[in-house]
């Protein structure tokens, strides 16, 4: 993993790596704008060293020995010599840890309220001088000095938090900091270390190249553009989140640490059987630049965590129908005559195609909310020819906003005073693709309000969709960080901070402006929207995607370590720019990358300007051919997928699950990183390298049947299936009860047949348009009745689709 230079706020003078960056930047955006970006780096390096505190003599603080405990309802508060634990299980089972103080609110991350507590959890004395709290699903045992065992019911221990340390300025008072007792905490650095089992895996951290299963090495908590095209070995990348899902043989546990500075994650996977036949445990070591020490711990099987993960920070939005479509953008279209070209391709080769995305290119000179009148003379023209054809449009939206007098956008934020200012109160400028810009303060609700009014005009131009980038946020400075200056000023909700706090909630924030004001704008519709960066809770009003994927094959791999990744992190709907954002694919990677991405929520082809195209014609005739298969596969697919955006909704499962899903006690299945689940029916086995004609694949227990050769294998345990370019293996559990859509194109029952005298289910959430409507769960399960397969309805109704039975003749 590359490593990544300490910035912490502080200063330096420009470096030699500066300079090369300063020089490549003028080379790459040309040299008004490299200019520019040097000037924005120099301006934020000398805004943050007038305004940020320096550090004076520090001191470093641990608990010390326990003095005293408080029951309160669901568990209580223990006293240290030198800080408090607040301990409170929810009613539901997630557990809360606050230090110093440190409550559940203010959280960005929490949908509501705090969840009530589980009045029936208790704080108890410990025999060894600690304390204990005792839920239905969790125990929490806290030692004397403050070391926190997180143990299932049985027992067994899930994690070992050993006693925090703070350092903070050598004259801060010793307990109850202002750090922990606002939410938003202070500028004591802390460090904690924890221990998990010597087996355990470690997944998520928000979206992650080098992944899903994260190894050991140092993750940065800091919300980053990559600047160009991102490899496995770049981190951290655009949407990055305190949250760790740890798997082993005891038990799934997932930890969030509710804080959004700036910190380092360092995780070391154990070893078992190490060092004179002892075990190594795991260890993850967490160091925050600042804000509260606080936590929630969530244990149970992966469903259940991610059950209760989304109870706490929102259900998933639900991508209307039509989103779950294949889509195309390209950063570069000439104008309104080749979008229409390029939808015609799709058509005239009889190639579906549900959305079309605009880029930059189409605004006015890079400006947000405007639009070209040369290239895009009429937009709303083109909406409602596109529409009449199936197709929709969709909008990049980007927040930086072009800083000069007679921009309308420019103007109305000023005059709303929505921008982000500097300590000294002037408005922060950054250097983006219009030229010198300036960002909404989004962590005001006042300007969310503004900001989300302003999709009245994108609405008004016809676009059905919202792709938000560049919200890390990002400026183009030639040296130093590419976001804003970590002392510019943000409101957070009124109680008034910097960007050190505010920076990874930015596009969380912005996320959530989007999508109040489409829902306002258009109460009858679900909002769609994707965005780039992001924060735990993202969910509740969107999906992500990649971003810059490489092009080459370490980006295919990258592009499905992202999905799996973000999905156990909470955020269902995402995928990769399909063959890769720079340069030009070979016809066989982009080939790969298609028929993978015809499996992942977000199926959307995109590249950057200047970059080869990505319309499935570009290839030759074969690819051609087989893009068209994967297609065809994903619309026959679409009832599939609809149903597992709405199960996503009601129960936080991604569709895209990693093959441990159900079977985390599995060790082959817990390191397998190349093939997943998509639901429970399905398991695809993309090909990630080149040359690939058959691969091996690593199935779960139970019989599985390749859905192209109709050919069962047995699980658990490793078999070879063919991979010819014409397709990617896609297994069926047998028993599966799959809804796909028919040559008619409505719904039927996919059956999959279960093992001689056993039985299956599935479930089916029909569609029910673009709007709120909850839709009933409709659960069916297959059986054996004499020697045919039948499908039976478990509340006992009609089935009510048409139902075909597969995998009788395979061997
Ligand atoms: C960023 C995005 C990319 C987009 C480009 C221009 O690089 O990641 O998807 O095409 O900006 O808007």
């Amino acid at each position: 993993m590359r490593a990544h230079p300490a910035v912490n706020g502080r200063l330096t003078g420009m470096d030699g790596r500066d300079l090369v960056r300063s020089v490549r930047m003028i080379k790459t955006v040309g040299p008004a704008q490299g200019l520019r970006s040097v000037r924005a780096a120099w301006r934020a390096r000398r805004a943050d060293a007038l305004a940020l505190p320096r550090r004076g003599a520090e001191r470093a603080r641990v608990p010390g020995p326990a003095t005293g405990a408080e029951p309160q309802p669901g568990g209580g508060v223990i006293h240290f010599a030198r800080s408090s634990l607040r301990v409170r299980v929810a009613a539901g089972g997630a557990v809360f840890c606050g230090w110093d103080g440190a409550a559940p609110e203010p959280s960005y991350a929490l949908a509501g309220p705090c969840p009530e507590v589980d009045a029936r959890a208790v704080l108890e004395p410990d025999t060894e001088g600690g304390w204990r709290v005792v839920s239905e699903r969790v125990l929490v045992v806290v030692s004397r000095h403050g070391a926190v065992e997180v143990r299932t019911p049985g027992g067994a221990v899930l994690r070992r938090e050993l006693p925090p340390r703070w350092w903070e300025e050598a004259d801060a008072s010793g307990t109850d900091t202002a750090a922990g007792r606002s939410g938003g905490g202070g500028a004591a650095r802390w460090v904690q270390r924890a221990e998990v089992a010597a087996d355990a895996r470690f997944f998520g951290l928000g979206g992650r190249a080098h992944g899903p299963r994260l190894r050991d090495g140092v993750y940065r908590l800091w919300n980053t553009d990559p600047g160009g095209a991102f490899a496995p070995g770049d981190d951290p990348l655009s949407l990055t989140m305190p949250v760790q899902l740890v798997v082993a043989d005891a038990g799934t546990h997932l930890v969030f640490h509710d804080n959004s500075w700036d910190g380092r994650v360092t995780l070391r996977e154990g070893v078992e059987g190490a060092g004179s036949g002892h075990d190594r445990p795991g260890a993850c070591e967490l160091r925050m630049d600042g804000g509260p020490l606080r936590y929630w711990v969530l244990v149970g099987t992966p469903a259940r965590v991610l059950q209760g993960w989304t109870a706490l920070t929102g259900a998933p939005a639900l991508p209307p129908l039509w989103a779950l479509g294949p889509q195309h953008a390209r950063w570069g279209f000439a104008g309104q005559d080749e979008v229409r070209e390029v939808a015609a391709g799709y058509a005239e080769r009889g190639l579906p195609l549900s959305a079309v995305h605009l880029d930059i290119d189409h605004y006015d000179r890079h400006r947000v909310f405007t639009v070209d009148p040369e290239r895009y003379p009429d937009l709303p023209g083109l909406a409602r020819e596109l529409r009449a054809q199936g197709v929709r449009l969709v909008s990049v939206v980007d927040p930086g906003v072009r800083a000069e007098p007679g921009d309308a956008v420019y103007e109305g934020g000023a005059a709303a005073d929505a921008f982000v200012r500097d300590a000294r109160g002037r408005e922060v400028r950054g250097e983006v693709w219009p030229g010198e810009s300036v960002y909404p303060d989004f962590t005001d609700a006042r300007v969310r309000k503004w900001w989300g009014g302003l999709y009245a005009e994108r609405l008004a131009q016809g676009f059905a969709g919202f792709w938000h980038d560049m919200n890390e946020p990002v400026s183009f400075a030639a040296f130093g960080e590419r976001t804003l200056p970590r002392s510019a000023r943000h409101a957070l909700e009124g109680r008034g901070g910097d960007h050190r706090e505010a920076h990874n909630v930015y596009g969380l924030a912005m996320a959530r402006a989007g999508f109040d004001g489409l829902s306002e704008l258009r109460p009858d519709e679900r909002p769609f929207l994707f965005s780039r960066s992001g924060w735990a809770g993202l969910q509740r009003y969107g999906g992500s995607w990649s971003g810059a994927v490489a092009t080459d094959w370490p980006g295919l791999r990258a592009s499905l370590s992202l999905v799996l990744g973000l999905g156990l992190c909470g955020v269902p709907y995402s995928g990769p720019d399909i063959g890769g954002f720079s340069g030009q694919p070979s016809p066989e990677l982009y080939l790969r990358w298609f028929q993978l991405g015809a499996f992942l929520p977000l199926f959307r082809t995109h590249s950057a300007w200047g970059a080869g195209r990505r319309e499935p014609w570009e290839f030759g005739a074969e690819v051609l051919e087989h893009a068209r298969t994967a297609l065809c596969e994903r619309a026959r697919l679409l009832p599939y997928f609809g149903t597992l955006g709405q199960l996503a909704r009601l129960t936080g499962a991604p569709y895209v699950r990693p093959l441990w899903w159900n079977a985390p006690r599995d060790r082959a299945l817990r390191d397998c990183e190349d093939a997943f689940l998509l639901g429970d029916a399905l398991l695809v086995a993309p090909a990630l390298a080149a040359g690939v004609t058959r691969r091996p694949v690593r199935l779960p227990r139970g019989r599985w049947y390749d859905t192209a050769t109709g050919r069962a294998y047995e699980g658990p345990g490793q078999v070879w299936v063919e991979a010819p370019l014409s397709r990617i293996p896609v297994l069926a559990r047998a028993g599966a009860v799959v809804p796909v859509a028919g040559a008619d194109g409505g719904t039927e029952l996919e059956v999959w047949a279960p093992p001689t005298g056993r039985g299956g289910s599935g479930l089916v959430v029909p569609d029910a348009g673009d709007g709120w409507q909850r839709p009933d769960v409709e659960r069916f399960v297959s059986r054996w009745e004499g020697d045919r397969v039948v499908v039976e309805r478990r509340d006992g109704e009609a089935v009510g689709y048409p139902v075909r039975v597969r995998g009788l003749t395979g061997g």
